[in-house]
């Protein structure tokens, strides 16, 4: 048993959707989320920039003693993963948001063909591929970045003829013809899971990452014995800005309004 805070962090709130599955999945655990809301987007900075900001994430989520860290964010996991891994040591485990999905593309599509979607770091990246080849080169990925998502999610544009015609242009594109299922890889794209179901007239599986992340976290935490069974302290949230938008936006992530502490990256 173990008290030690479960670390979470994202380039800003997005990756609450993350958090709420993490903290339905395991609720005798502390989560210190930390969204880097000044820095936000990720999904269209370089690789350097993004591990830069998570490695100074994480000294504060190490800092505050947390157990393990989650990257909640793709493009931080597709662009920080190994340079954190390395970086944190033996001092905290590390989990991101792709292999568990990648481990769970393989078993269950094996020489089929997917589709994912995300911003142009994770797309341009190629870590699903890459990752998903290592397990089963037979399988197919037709990917496409699809960068206005995710302002069009924050601004709660998501159940509109706009979303609709921005969905309608992103899916129909050829990458995903006759794919079984659709990763959605991005933090934020779980608001539109059912919007995504309806244009593929629910006959693929669409991929929510977060709940396949939390199952995997627990079995990490089940392997090295970290797991806590009575919660005593409360979930704390930092955010590197603050504005009211930010607030707002954790109840369209988390489901509930959760209150916002200010730590900036630099002081
Ligand atoms: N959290 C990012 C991701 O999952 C989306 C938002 C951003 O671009 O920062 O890739």
């Amino acid at each position: 048993m173990n008290k030690q805070p479960i670390g979470i962090f994202d380039s800003g709130m997005g990756g609450l959707t993350v958090a709420h599955a993490v903290s339905k999945a395991l609720p005798n655990e502390q989560l210190i989320y930390f969204g880097d809301s000044a820095h936000l987007p990720y999904g269209d900075k370089s690789a350097a920039t993004i591990q830069a900001y998570s490695i100074k994430i994480c000294d504060i989520l190490l800092e505050k003693g947390c157990k393990v860290i989650l990257i909640a964010c793709n493009s931080a996991s597709a662009a920080a993963y190994d340079l954190i891994k390395a970086y944190l040591g033996s001092k905290a485990l590390v989990l991101n948001v792709i292999d568990p999905v990648v481990e769970y593309v393989a078993n269950k599509y094996p020489q089929q063909k997917i589709g994912l979607i995300g911003t142009k770091q994770t797309v341009g990246s190629q870590v699903y591929e890459n990752q998903i080849h290592s397990k089963d080169s037979k399988i197919t990925v037709g990917s496409l970045a699809t960068p206005l998502l995710v302002p069009m999610i924050e601004e709660g544009f998501h159940k509109n003829e706009i979303s609709e015609a921005i969905i309608q242009e992103y899916l129909s594109n050829k990458s995903f013809a006759d794919i079984k299922a659709l990763i959605l890889g991005c933090t934020h794209y779980p608001l539109i899971k059912n919007k995504v179901e309806e244009y593929f007239n629910n006959e693929i599986d669409v991929i929510d990452s977060s709940e396949i992340v939390a199952e995997a976290l627990g079995k990490l935490l089940d392997q090295h014995q970290l797991k806590s069974e009575g919660r005593v302290k409360k979930n704390e949230f930092l955010v590197s800005d603050i504005t009211p938008s930010f607030e707002a936006a954790t109840a369209l992530f988390f489901g509930v309004k959760v209150p916002l502490q200010q730590h900036k990256l630099w002081e």
